[in-house]
């Protein structure tokens, strides 16, 4: 009888330690997470973070016809595009303060670094500080503008609850314009303005952002077999295609830059918008990665290894995403079989009439940046079509289980 009851007792507690992880979130990241889905805090009210990484896709662009164009993403202002690809906002919370203390690059945020971590000690946070301000994402005047929303949002005593009480003179223009405030004032937005980065980065570190409840992590504590062919992907992953040589399991990535040689995607509409915004839009317009931000020129066209966790997450299987930091690739499958003959194929340019340039079939167009290519590891894997397959069916293990996501969403 007795022996019954306790082992009634230790189900129950096994049951709720097991829902008590997946759900809860902490104070700090359920306010991040409230800040994260928060459209009220860009200029037309019409933008939350999610706009561009939303789960259902892993945390990257949701919509299936733009990541078949161009790939980039309409900031709050119509007309305004930025000009990469939205990366996952998962499983990036490792990535260190940006170093060359091994004499490779290594860490911070964004394809090209420019979140180093260097400000806040912590690259995440130091990212979300920028979408809200900038003008091609979700674009208001100020930080006091963002820390006025906040402060006044239907989730501000959970704000103050974290951060405690914030006293300001607020202006009467806050938000409609950039406002001056008084140093001891302005001083006061800084932080509230770093703490809720602190928070949105603690929400995309939580459990629920970073779940770890793929079939590959089942695979890893013995509950699921993999198939055969995810098997010969996950064997050819880590050996002779030498995938894993950038892509670390269990994170899948090293947060280290390189040039794949991607060719331009020329439906960017970035192309197209003029210079209005000094970041040099136009036909002409090359993204140098890492090297251009940094101005290294033995570091042009690299841009950072992004996780692959989630990288087949979509809401249902015709839904397009787009690989690579402009979107050129849409499939895995295009992907795995340009690292196999980018450079056993022939290039496009060279390919004249009658002969019919086919990119992926015949040629591959000419990389973006060809310089600082990498050559060692990729190019010409002599990959058979059906190891591609198996690649991709491995590919396709790395995506976590949908209810930790929307059992929670608000
Ligand atoms: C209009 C679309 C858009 C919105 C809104 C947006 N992002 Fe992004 N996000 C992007 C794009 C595009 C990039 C890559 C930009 C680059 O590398 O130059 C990016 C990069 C990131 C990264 C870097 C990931 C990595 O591995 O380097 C994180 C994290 C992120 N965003 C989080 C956020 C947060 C938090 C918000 C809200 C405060 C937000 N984003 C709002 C489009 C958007
Ligand atoms: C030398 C390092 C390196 C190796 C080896 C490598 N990758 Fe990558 N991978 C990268 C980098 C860097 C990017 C982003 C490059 C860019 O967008 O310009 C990337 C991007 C990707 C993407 C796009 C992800 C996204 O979210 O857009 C996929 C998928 C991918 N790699 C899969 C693979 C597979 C499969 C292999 C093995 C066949 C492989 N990679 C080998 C460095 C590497």
């Amino acid at each position: 009888m007795l022996s019954k009851r306790i082992w009634m007792c230790a189900v129950i507690l096994m049951l709720t330690t097991a829902i008590g992880t997946a759900a809860e979130l902490s104070d700090k990241e359920k306010l991040g997470k409230y800040v994260f889905y928060d459209k009220e805090l860009s200029i037309n009210k019409n933008q939350a973070c999610a706009a561009c990484h939303a789960p259902q896709v892993g945390f990257t662009g949701p919509d299936s016809i733009i990541n078949v164009l161009g790939s980039v993403y309409e900031g709050s202002v119509p007309g305004r595009f930025g000009n990469r690809k939205p990366p996952t906002a998962a499983y990036a919370g490792d990535s260190p303060v940006l170093n060359n203390d091994t004499g490779t690059w290594i860490g911070g945020m964004f394809w090209d670094g420019r979140a180093t971590g260097q400000t806040l000690g912590d690259p995440l946070a130091e990212q979300a500080k920028g979408p809200f301000l900038n003008p091609m994402e979700q674009g208001l005047p100020d930080a006091a503008c963002v820390v006025y929303r906040v402060v006044t949002s239907d989730y501000k005593d959970l704000y103050q609850q974290v951060w405690g009480k914030l006293n300001i003179q607020w202006p009467k223009k806050v938000c409609s314009e950039a406002v001056t405030l008084s140093s001891g004032d302005q001083d006061k937005i800084n932080t509230a303005y770093n703490n809720i980065a602190r928070s949105i980065a603690a929400y995309e570190r939580s459990k629920e952002v970073n779940s770890f409840t793929s079939k590959y992590d089942d695979y890893l504590k013995g509950r699921k077999a993999l198939t055969p062919q995810e098997m010969r992907g996950l064997e050819l992953f880590n050996g002779s295609a030498m995938c894993a040589n950038c892509h670390v399991p269990p994170l899948f990535t090293d947060f280290t830059y390189d040039n794949l040689g991607i060719p331009k995607n020329l439906m960017n509409p970035f192309y197209y918008e003029s210079a209005w915004n000094g970041l040099g839009g136009g036909i002409n317009w090359i993204d140098y990665g890492f090297g251009g931000f940094f101005n290294i020129e033995t570091e042009n066209g690299k841009h950072k290894v992004p996780t692959l966790r989630n990288v087949d997450k979509k809401p249902y299987p015709s839904f397009i995403k787009a690989y690579g930091h402009n979107g050129y690739f849409k499939s895995l499958k295009e992907i795995v079989h340009f690292y196999n003959t980018r450079d056993s194929l022939d290039k496009c340019s060279d390919i004249v009439p009658p002969q019919d340039p086919k990119p992926g079939l015949n040629c591959w167009p000419d990389p973006e940046v060809l310089d600082n290519m990498n050559t060692l590891e990729m190019g010409d894997l002599g990959l058979t079509d059906s190891q591609e397959d198996d690649i991709v069916a491995f590919l396709k293990t790395l995506t976590d289980r949908y209810e930790s996501h929307e059992e929670n969403r608000h």
